[in-house]
Parts: C-alpha cells; structure tokens; sequence
C-alpha cells in the first residue's frame, strides 16, 4: 500500500517527504482554507516538493464548470490529479477528463455501489472516507473492503484510496484489505513512527554506552 499525505500544508508535506515514506498528497477545500493561502500558490508550491500524485479539487457542482476548472489545475503540472466529487454532474466531468488523459480522483464516496460508478466513468482514483462513516456509526472499513473485493474480481484498474483516515489502527486496517492508498494526516504519520520500546531501547543503548571504555 502506498501513502499519500492528506494535508495542504506545505512544511508538513516537506517533513513527510524528507522521511521519505510519501509518495503523492491529497488536498481539499477545507484543507487550503486551514492555510490561508492562494489555492493555486499552494498547488504549485506542492508540486515542487513531491513528485507523485497531487490532488486539487474542483469547486463547481456543474460537469461544464468542474471540466474547465480541471482544465487549469491539469496545466499547472503533469502530476496534478483532479479531485471531483461524486455525483452525476462529478461522473459527467470525470468521463469528459478520462477521454482527455486528465487524471481524476472521485472524492466523498460512501458506497461500493459510487466506487464502482466512478470507476466505470474513468476515474483514476476513488476516495472513500472512512473515518467519517465511524463517525456516524458505521464501520468504515467494511465499505474499503468492499470496494477493494468488488474492484479485484471485476479487473478494475481504478485505485482505493482510504480516505478520513484518522489513526494508525486504520492504516494497519486499509493496508491488510488491500487498499492501493492510503491518505494520511501529518500527525498520524508521526504516530506511525513511535514505539515506547523504541524509545526504551533507545535510552538503554545510551546509558549502557556511557560504561563503554573511551580512549
Ligand atoms: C481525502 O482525500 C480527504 O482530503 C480527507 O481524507 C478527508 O478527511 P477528514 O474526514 O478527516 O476531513
């Protein structure tokens, strides 16, 4: 399974990527709006740090906005994947930017039965959020395994991106279903990093170091 960052924060990406762990960010509205920045800045500077996929998302609700929009974000680099969500105008666009070799990542995705629409429309990516379907109640994991089973006996070349991933139990989850991605907030990256035996094992090594004879 390969990370993604879900982030739109530029030192985040930079941290996770100097890690060398990430290989493609995912962003959306209310991620820039965090940044008080220009969406396009933001984008641009991205695509300076990380070379993988990054996906910018469309604001419109109508396919002929949404196509113009991805228009733009594609001109700004070769790595930029348009983010639409799913709805009939989102599959419209989708099959519009398909045929043009404009790569789409169709987000919101609750259901198996939106996953395999989007993916039949053309998209390179769909996006189901797990994180908030526990939210509500629901066992968010069922709908990636779903659409990961459903994906695999039909040849489906569209990739899973397990999305709202909110803790590292989730990325265990998202990667022994088979999830292709998964897309993951800075701060849980770190907490993927930490063990309190790595951190024993650590100040162990230390302190039996200072009884080594020095010269
Ligand atoms: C996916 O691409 C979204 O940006 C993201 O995972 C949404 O997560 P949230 O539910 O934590 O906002």
């Amino acid at each position: 399974m390969k990370i993604f960052i879900d982030t739109a924060n530029v030192e985040e990406i930079k941290k996770a990527n100097d890690m060398g762990v990430i290989s493609g960010v995912t962003t959306n509205p209310s991620l820039i709006a965090k940044e008080g920045r220009d969406f396009i800045e933001v984008v641009k500077e991205i695509t300076t740090i990380v070379d993988g996929p990054i996906s910018a998302e469309v604001i419109s609700l109508e396919s002929e906005g949404m196509v113009k929009e991805a228009r733009e974000l594609a001109k700004i680099h070769k790595n930029i994947v348009i983010k639409i969500p799913m709805t009939i105008e989102g599959l419209k666009a989708v099959k519009i930017l398909s045929a043009e070799n404009i790569k789409t990542n169709v987000t919101l995705i609750f259901s198996a039965t939106q996953a395999l629409l989007a993916a039949r429309a053309g998209a390179t990516y769909v996006s189901p959020f797990l994180g908030r379907l526990d939210d509500i109640g629901n066992e968010g994991m069922n709908l990636i395994e779903e659409i990961v089973e459903i994906f695999s006996i039909h040849d489906i070349e569209t990739e899973v991106i397990a999305a709202s991933v909110r803790n590292p139990i989730h990325v265990i989850q998202a990667a022994r279903i088979g999830a292709h991605i998964a897309t993951i907030p800075y701060n849980v990256i770190v907490q993927m990093t930490k063990h309190p035996m790595t951190d024993l094992g650590i100040e162990r090594f230390l302190k039996d170091w200072e009884g080594v004879p020095k010269k």
